[in-house]
């Protein structure tokens, strides 16, 4: 049908299909700011405003929109710096995005834009709580809420004409603290307290509080809020991500996924599917060669079994691959699907990991071609066995006073990243084959894939756009195969964009775990031995089963050693089977591991803390690590390398539990009865509202120690400017921006002076990618490497220069490299001359003994320093329902330096909603045939904007001496201490005990003492 669209002021005479949605009409037109997140209508990244309303267009027909006023992102406000046309630049609410720190992959921020506007158009003033709601229609997986609402508030002022402040921080030195903003009394409807208009200062809360260290008081660039190096262009909506990228004469991808949760293939016929106009190509097993390969992203040799296959004869979960079709449009490309006949013979499902290692059970994996690595056993179903003893363990129970016992569970969860996979491939014009692929491991994906698709590694190019998040999900080589097959079969290009729906059932979730402990702890409250043992359920393949099980000992076990003797003799059991079964694959996701191990650690200790009748901080804090303590696992177990003894150097707990404790108050409400019963109205006892709250202690790690690598390159331009490329990949945690400020800060120059590049394996140096908690730490090494040897060479130019010229002062002597500073863009002397960087660059490239000016670093560390926190969570529980309600989460975190405190901030934040989400609702269900529950954003909940609990992050800083700025990972702990904080938290309201989270209303109505007892 013709129809006529008036986007952004423009009107358009287009066809479309009577069923074809706004969204896909849009993006057509090439507004790309239009997400694909979900095809339902729940995650609203296609937002646009119709006659100033929001919509969401994927469930808007493009038929039901002519004759309406259409906006994107596209018309709201200008491209700043475009040549000679002078242009009003970014709109406020845009410019407010980029400053607080709202965008992270920056996904949702044209959405969120959009919403915003909408609401500043009809309330000026509108107050904290109608921000959330006027966000609540577009979710954000990355961010927590607070910077975008944060945003907002920060618009509207600078709209009705406010001084805002500015964003720097005003970091204090030495010991002392960050003015702390006092705790808002709610996050929700507090009235606005800014009159309308006027010279008036509002503030913006997007900094968190922080402790600094020395090291940091002479630093420029590093340790400073510097806004996102791609956060215009995201909040501009702009074709950054691997969906926006357009080729000629390009093909649609679907894949057939199995109906059956366990069955061989016994025939299959494609020839109607092949027959069907526009069907470019279908792919059967029977049409590409048999390779056998993991699809984890990890470094060679992959720590792990190789039991996967593009395609298979068999099918080992309800979504595993059974066809893939290339087709030239979407609708045509599954109507395809549904002519490919396929018969199935089922056999028995396996869903009970316990049951799967039964001797007579049937075996998922018995191809020829399976590769086993270290303790792989498929003839039992296991993809991994872990046996670690550290010390005497029964020894330790036997010096005990009393024995602790109980065992948890943690469930299967998705990452939910809102942008979901893609992969885009074709052959360029040197016949090699190119992919764009919203991976995390771009590196991994060129060399895993090269066999699978029998090229050498030469001949493949993966280029990593923008990243819509990816937590893991994208550590993974899940899709790249599916679009490089069909355009091998093909010669076209071909892209891949998998549904919401397979997300649920196709991609990768956390591995779910049933976790045993046993405790032994003396009267005094001393740990004598604690031991874990667990069954981790892998799914169908076992990409990530030795390594996330592994951590989950690794760095939830190593917390407590116990004190006094076993400080130096800590007694530590870590037993796993990690077990397939016919449910989709678990794989990475953040924190790989180490947040199943705390739900178990944590609520334990509380259960040791209240029998014993110790405090549950103090009984911590006398069993925790500490630093110039070994860390107990590294003589034990490493993931993919020997283990090597390795010593903390710095553990800032003990300040963080002191900080977040007063943050909290915790001494004003824990253990005192009047805080814990709540009031009605009348100012009587409530009936059935409790207050709780709760603690957990955690640790992570920071990158693989003598494995993970990564590397850099800087190039110097002719203005003083300089290029990095990196390996590493920014999935929307900012890793570009504080790449470039470590970059910066040894250059002596501005931000805006780096251009990063990440990452393009023809290109930019080779990088293990963003897994691991590693690339501040690891690929920021690597960067300062390749900034001092280019620093050394502008020094020594600069030397000579000044040495050379005209105004030397007579007599003086001989300046050297090691003379000069870099700062301020320029080459200090001694002796108060300078040069410019752009005449340094400028006498370098066309001038005098020319060069090009650039230098490489690469970093391996001997080290994984752990960073630390202290997580506290307020709850109200009703006794009525089993209901709770999060109020309020504070961490205080341990991360080394702080390169970025807004970007890192916003790590946390971030990382505490989706662990929100683990604590009290994200759950991933089967039924007894292995068909999934949940599969879609509708039945999977994750938290939205007007749903948050008050956030609070503290940072503590340490220096880490093993990095030259001092740095620690921040990404994945927040992961950690939610849930079990949280549970700690439901028992202090309720006494409910909950064991297996997520604590659902259910589940703790069914805990709840009074039930028990009745
Ligand atoms: S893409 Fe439209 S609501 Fe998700
Ligand atoms: S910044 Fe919102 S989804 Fe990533």
């Amino acid at each position: 049908m013709r129809l006529q669209l008036l986007v952004n002021d423009v009107l358009h005479k287009i066809e479309a299909s009577p069923g074809e949605s706004l969204l896909k009409v849009l993006r057509r037109l090439g507004t790309f700011s239009v997400k694909h997140g979900c095809e339902t209508g729940e995650c609203g990244a296609c937002a646009v405003l119709l006659d100033g309303k929001p919509v969401n267009s994927c469930v808007y027909l493009a038929a039901q929109a002519q004759g309406h006023d259409i906006r994107t992102v596209e018309s709201v406000g200008e491209h700043p710096q475009q040549g000679w046309k002078a242009t009003r630049g970014l709109h406020p609410l845009q410019q407010a995005f980029v400053e607080t720190g709202a965008i992270q992959c920056g996904y949702c921020t044209p959405a969120m834009v959009l919403a915003a506007k909408e609401l500043l158009e009809r309330n000026p003033n509108p107050t904290e709580g109608e921000v959330r709601e006027a966000l609540a229609g577009v979710l954000c997986r990355c961010t927590g809420y607070l910077k975008p609402v944060q945003a907002v508030l920060r618009a509207a002022a600078v709209m009705r004409g406010e001084v805002v402040e500015p964003i720097d921080g005003s970091l204090q030195a030495g010991e002392d603290w960050l003015p702390v903003e006092p705790a808002a009394p709610s996050v929700f409807d507090g009235p606005a307290d800014l009159p309308p208009g006027g010279d008036v200062l509002a503030p913006t809360q997007v900094m968190p509080r922080m402790r600094v260290v020395r090291e940091t008081q002479t630093w420029e660039r590093v340790g400073k809020p510097e806004p996102k190096v791609d956060a215009v262009k995201l909040v501009q909506g702009k074709p950054a991500f691997a969906a926006d990228i357009e080729r000629r004469g390009m093909l649609v991808a679907k894949v057939l996924h199995s109906p059956h949760a366990h069955a061989c293939i016994k025939h299959i016929d494609a020839s109607r599917a092949r027959e069907l106009e526009g069907v470019a190509a279908v792919l059967t097993h029977l049409d590409i060669p048999r390779v056998v390969f993991s699809t984890a992203g990890q470094s060679d040799p992959i720590p792990g079994p190789l039991d996967t296959f593009s395609l298979d004869n068999k099918v080992r979960f309800v979504g595993d691959r059974v066809a893939f079709v290339a087709a030239e449009t979407e609708e045509i490309a599954e109507q395809a699907l549904r002519l490919i006949e396929v018969e199935y013979e089922e056999l028995p499902v396996l869903l009970d990991p316990t049951k799967a290692m039964d001797p007579d059970a049937p075996r998922l994996h018995d191809q020829p071609e399976y590769v086993n690595f270290a303790d792989s056993d498929p003839s039992r179903n296991l993809a991994a066995q872990i046996h670690i003893d550290i010390g005497d363990v029964e020894g330790g129970f036997a010096e005990a006073d009393h024995i602790f016992e109980a065992e948890y569970a943690v469930p299967k969860v998705q990452q939910a990243h809102i942008e979901p996979h893609v992969a885009v491939t074709y052959w360029d014009e040197d016949d090699r084959l190119v992919i764009h692929t919203s991976t995390q491991v771009p590196f991994h994906v060129r060399r895993i894939l090269a066999p699978v698709l029998g090229l050498p590694i030469k001949r493949i190019r993966v280029i990593k756009p923008r990243i819509g998040g990816g937590f893991g999900g994208k550590q993974e080589i899940l899709i790249e195969d599916v679009a490089a097959h069909l355009t091998i079969a093909t010669g076209r290009p071909v892209s891949y964009e998998t549904t919401r729906e397979e997300e649920f059932i196709a991609a990768r979730s956390r591995h779910p775990m049933r976790v045993r402990m046993k405790t032994g702890v003396k009267a005094d409250g001393t740990m004598t031995a604690n031991a874990m043992y667990v069954v981790s359920d892998t799914g169908a393949n076992g990409a990530h089963a030795l390594t996330v099980t592994g951590n989950t000992g690794h760095k939830a076990m190593a917390l407590y050693v116990g004190d006094g003797p076993f400080r130096q003799s800590p007694n530590i059991r870590f037993y796993a089977d990690i077990v397939y079964t016919n449910t989709p694959p678990s794989g990475a996701y953040r924190g790989y591991g180490v947040p199943q191990g705390f739900w178990p650690i944590e609520r334990h200790m509380e259960m040791i803390a209240r029998k014993l009748g110790l405090d549950p901080l103090d009984f911590r804090l006398k069993n925790a690590l500490r630093a110039g303590e070994l860390h107990p696992f590294s003589t034990a177990w490493s993931e993919g390398r020997e283990p090597r003894p390795e010593t903390i150097q710095t553990c800032g707990l003990e300040e963080c539990v002191r900080q977040g404790k007063a943050a909290i108050g915790w001494d004003q409400k824990y253990g005192k009865p009047a805080w814990h019963q709540m009031v009605d109205q009348q100012g009587q006892p409530h009936p059935y509202l409790r207050r709780g709250i709760g603690v957990a202690l955690v640790m992570q790690g920071t990158a693989i120690p003598y494995l993970d690598m990564g590397g850099a390159s800087i190039k110097m331009n002719d203005d003083g400017s300089f290029n990095l490329l990196v390996g590493a990949t920014d999935l929307g945690t900012g890793s570009d921006t504080v790449l470039a400020q470590m970059a910066a800060e040894v250059l002596g120059v501005p931000l805006e002076d780096v251009i990063v590049y990440s990452s393009d394996t023809d290109f930019t140096p080779f990088d293990k990618g963003a897994y691991a908690s590693s690339t501040t730490y690891i690929s920021g090494a690597a960067v300062v490497r390749a900034a001092e040897a280019v620093a050394v060479r502008i020094r020594e130019r600069a030397a000579h220069m000044l040495n050379t010229a005209e105004d030397r002062p007579q007599g003086a002597a001989l300046l050297t490299a090691g003379d000069i500073r870099l700062s301020g863009r320029r080459a200090h002397a001694p002796d108060g001359r300078s040069l410019s960087l752009s005449e340094i660059g400028h006498n370098a490239l066309h001038h005098e003994n020319q060069e090009q000016i650039m230098g490489t670093g690469s970093f391996v560390s001997p080290v994984s320093p752990p960073p630390f926190a202290a997580q506290f969570a307020e709850v109200t529980v009703d006794t009525q329902t089993g209901q709770v309600v999060v109020e309020q989460l504070v961490m205080a975190v341990d991360s080394g330096v702080i390169v970025n405190p807004v970007t890192a901030s916003g790590q946390i934040e971030g990382g505490m909603t989706q662990a929100l989400g683990y604590a009290v609702c994200e759950e991933m269900v089967y039924d007894e045939k292995g068909r999934a529950r949940e599969r879609d954003l509708r039945d999977y909940h994750i938290f939205l904007a007007n749903e948050m609990p008050e956030l609070q992050t503290i940072f503590v800083e340490t220096f880490e001496p093993s990095h030259p700025f001092g740095v620690k990972a921040a990404a994945e702990i927040p992961m950690d201490g939610v849930a079990p904080a949280v549970g700690n938290a439901i028992l202090d309201a309720s006494g409910a005990e909950i064991f297996a989270n997520p604590a659902t209303p259910e589940k703790v109505w069914r805990a709840l003492p009074a039930q028990e007892g009745g």
